[in-house]
This record gives C-alpha cells, structure tokens and sequence, in this order.
C-alpha cells in the first residue's frame, strides 16, 4: 500500500487579487507535494479561496456586485495564476460550495452538541477590517494592535467555544510534540500565548449575513475563522468517515504566513479536539516578503504580481527565485535585482552552461551517444558519490520543508559538474585514441550526474527539468528510481541543448 501525503495551503480571501505573498505558499505547497509523488506516496494537495465573512461583504457592496459574484470573478484569478504556475492541485475548495457548508454545519452541530459551543453575550473592542475582538489591554491607543486601526466597542449575542477547556491539553499536546508547530520561534511564541491563557472564543456574528448559518439558529452567522479552517476536513468529504477523509486526515502539513498562525496552532486544534477528531500533524509558518525593503501594500502600489513577473521571466525563475533566495519560514526581500542576479548566475550559468557544453561535447566526441563507461579513478568516484549524497541530502532537507538549502544542495552539485569538467579536461584526453575509454567515462559521470539532478530538479522546475531531461534521452517523467546513479543506458541518444535559461542584461552593466 503506498503512504498518503496531505498538504494544504491556507485558503486565500477572494476580497484581493493575487500577489507573491499568495505564491509563495502555494508554491512550496506544490514542490512539497511533488517531491512527495515522486518518492512514491499518494499525495492530496489542497487550495482554495475563503469566501465568506464581513470583509467580502463590504468589497462586493463597494464594487456593487453581490458577494458570491465578486467571488466568483476574483476565484478565477487565483485559478488562472495557479495553473500559469504550474501548480499541481488535487482540489479546490470554496467555501461557498454546498460540500464546505454541509460541513461547517455538521462540525458546528458536533461540538454544539457535546455543549463546548454556548450561547453568550460577547462585548469587546473590534477591528471591522481585521475582524477581530481584542481586549483593552490589548489595544495600542485604543488601536488595533496589528493595524493599528481605530476599534469600537461592540456588545453583541454571540455563540462561544470553550476554548478555555482545552488550554492543558493543547500545552501538553505541543510540548509532547516539538514537530507540531514549526519554525521553532514560532513555536515558542505559541506555547507562551497558550500559557497566557485561552479564553472562550466567539464563533457567531449577527452583524453581516454572508457567512453560513448557525444550525438552528440562523440570526447568527459562523465566525469566518471557525467557517474557513474547516475547509481542510470538508474538502475530503467529512463527516463521511469513509473516502478522502478516512485515507488523508490527519494532515501531514498546514503550509501558512506567519499571520496566521494563532488560527493554526491554537483555534484548530481546539476544535478538532472538540469534535473528537485527530489533530494536524505539523503547522509550518513561513516568513513574510517586502518589496524592495518596503512592507507590500496598495497604497503604496507596489504589490508584486506574479502573472506580470512569469510573462518577464519564466515560470521556473520565478519557482527557482522564491524557494532559492529566503530560508523557509524566514522573512525575506523580493528585488529584480536579486532575482536577476539569480537567474544570470544560477540558472544561465552554473545549470544551463553545464547541460550545453557536455550536450555539446559527447556530440562532438561520440555522435551523442552514449558509450559503456570504463572504470573509475577518484575523482570519478568522489564526483558520483557526491551526486548520490545530494539525494539523500535534499530528502533530509524537504522532511524540514528547508526547500531553500535543498536547492542549495543540487547547486553544489551543479558546481562540482563544472568544476569535474575542468579537471577531467574531455577536450585534452578526446585527442589521443588511446584515452577513448577514458573519455567515455568522463562523458558518463558528466551526464548521468545532470540526469540525477534534473529528476530531482522536477519537483521545483517541472518545464525545466522535463526539458533537461529530454536533452539527456531520458524517457518520461521523473521518477523515484531515476534518482538512483546508473539510469543513463548504454547507447542512449543524447540532443545538443538550447540554452535553457538566456542571460538577462543586469541594470548597470
Ligand atoms: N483566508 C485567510 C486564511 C484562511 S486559512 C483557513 C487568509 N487569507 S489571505 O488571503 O489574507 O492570506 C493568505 C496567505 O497569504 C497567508 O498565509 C499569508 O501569510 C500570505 N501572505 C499574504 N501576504 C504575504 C506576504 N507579503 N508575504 C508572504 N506571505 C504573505 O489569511
């Protein structure tokens, strides 16, 4: 039986158009999930858009559309994005759809019936855009204390959940667990916020109508978070215990931003405790991007957006560029610059340079064919061992979601290919016949390195890696057992390449 992988992505507000912070997510989202295919599991990879809450309501008011058109337009925006990014997803949620809002109601009635949800009066200062109730000491000038926005004192009849119940098992839980939520300074964060103390959460609105219904009682409408969160269950199909959510939950990773993460790490998990069901296996929170050293916002309009940034340089510079640049989990700087700099030197140079010249060369020297290697001396040796330490390096590395050192792993590789060329000199030993075997193996070692390190390139630059491995006759797709030395054939036709990756002109130069 093959092992099941389930990742998802947070589910994205339809009230804005998508931008990098969105791709990123989803991005490492989709290189998770195909790494994880390609090592043979049954992977379920989720996305989707949050449809519901306040914030949707006004925007659809404002555009004077109604809110499940404005959804309904901008959803197609993140689809249309999604798929020019090559992402390969399992399924789509919206939470407007009738299998998410059976759901909802299903787990709402659940934890309602075994008396964790009451019905209360709630009275606190509220941020309208961030939706959100905070206690006067925790008001900054009686501010919003993360957008620093005015709040109003708000009393209104709303459903409770007992969060405060749960407090000692979520603390035991997380430190039980050191994996559960990840980075470990995020952790850290989170086991102090839960020691502070859980209050009982409201999980009812009566102030806006777009949301679904409490059962029963349909003056309220569900919180959105306690609405959205629960997309990761509806979309397998809960409460049917059977299918998808039998075979996939517990989730093996949320992928989500830092600011998010309370939702993630300590509201979920509580509910699902609630409900009796089995709690994610990892929460993983990466870092925020600014553009060009400044916070992305509208209003100083400099939003990056995706579409713009694949039609300028390619959808794979960018995959490459966002996971290569930033340590998962860490906060980090988009500049063209930088990403220039990275395609120029990274990609035309140390990738695309490598697969041309030896392309080239074993063309020249063997018609493209590839010859029965001879015997290997050392620094045959030490190059095919270093190739094969790479893929046991970048498993370690993708079981920590440490996508960055990964890539940084199959570079060095890329080095030592060059550097190997250089050492082994094909150019001196395709001179004297005699050397012919030794050539043969030289030219070997060059190409079946790069067969490795494109099969395992797959998961970041699928067009990339299918183009390089093409070049390299390897027919097909990537595969678990091409990661393995020796999948080169004997004979195997070998194309001259294009230059995968043209030089980009750097401003200044
Ligand atoms: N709808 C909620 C999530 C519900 S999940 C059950 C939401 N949506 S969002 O559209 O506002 O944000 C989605 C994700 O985008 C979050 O993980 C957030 O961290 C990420 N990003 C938004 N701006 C970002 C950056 N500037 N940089 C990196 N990620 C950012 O929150």
């Amino acid at each position: 039986m093959s092992r099941t992988y389930y990742v998802t992505t947070p589910i994205y507000y339809v009230n804005d158009v998508p931008h990098i912070g969105h791709a990123y997510t989803t991005l490492a989202a989709d290189v998770l999930a195909r790494y994880k295919r390609l090592k043979g599991h049954e992977v379920f990879f989720l996305t989707g858009t949050d449809e519901h809450g306040q914030k949707v309501e006004k925007a659809a008011n404002a555009a004077g559309e109604t809110p499940l058109e404005l959804a309904d337009r901008v959803v197609k925006r993140f689809q249309a994005l999604w798929e020019k990014l090559d992402i390969s997803y399992s399924d789509f949620i919206r939470t407007t759809q009738e299998r998410h809002k059976k759901g909802v109601s299903q787990f709402f009635s659940q934890v309602l019936d075994k008396g964790d949800i009451y019905l209360g009066e709630y009275e606190d200062w509220y941020c309208t855009p961030c939706e959100t109730f905070w206690t006067e000491t925790q008001l900054i000038d009686y501010k919003c204390p993360d957008c620093n926005r005015p709040t109003e004192k708000l009393k209104e009849e709303s459903y409770f959940f007992r969060m405060s119940k749960y407090q000692e098992r979520l603390l035991a839980h997380i430190e039980a667990n050191p994996e559960f939520i990840q980075p470990k300074s995020k952790r850290n964060e989170i086991l102090s916020f839960v020691r502070e103390g859980l209050r009982d959460l409201s999980v009812s609105r009566t102030s806006f109508r777009w949301g679904i219904p409490v059962p029963g009682n349909d003056r309220h409408i569900i919180y959105v978070w306690f609405d959205a969160l629960t997309n990761y269950i509806t979309a397998l199909g809960y409460p049917d215990e059977g299918g998808n959510f039998g075979k996939f939950w517990p989730v093996d990773v949320h992928l989500i931003g830092k600011d998010i993460l309370r939702f993630h790490a300590v509201y979920w998990p509580t509910f699902l405790m609630a409900a009796g069901l089995p709690l994610p296996q990892k929460v993983f929170a990466h870092g925020w991007w600014t553009v060009e050293g400044q916070k992305m916002s509208k209003s100083l309009q400099n939003v990056v957006e995706p579409n713009m940034l694949i039609d300028k340089y390619g959808v794979d510079a960018v995959r490459y560029f966002l996971l290569r640049e930033v340590p998962f989990g860490l906060d980090g700087d988009f500049s063209h610059t930088a990403l220039v700099h990275r395609i120029n030197s990274d990609l035309a140079n140390d990738l695309g340079n490598l697969l041309n010249r030896s392309t080239a060369m074993i063309n020249k020297y063997f018609d493209g064919i590839v010859q029965e290697p001879a015997a290997e001396n050392d620094i045959d040796r030490a190059f095919r061992e270093r190739t094969c330490d790479m893929v046991r390096q970048v498993e370690a590395h993708m079981d920590e979601l440490a996508f960055s050192k990964a890539l940084q792993a199959i570079w060095e590789v890329v080095s030592a290919g060059n550097k190997y060329i250089d050492e082994t000199a094909p150019w001196t030993l395709a001179k004297d016949p005699a050397l012919k075997p030794r050539l043969a193996t030289v030219m070997y070692q060059m190409l079946e390195s790069q067969r490795v390190v494109y099969c395992i390139l797959s998961s970041f630059m699928p067009r990339t890696a299918a183009k390089g491995l093409g070049y390299l006759g390897w027919e097909g797709e990537a595969t678990e057992a091409g990661l393995a030395w020796g999948g080169l054939a004997t004979g195997t036709r070998i194309t001259k390449a294009e230059p995968l990756f043209p030089r980009i002109e750097e401003q200044g130069e």
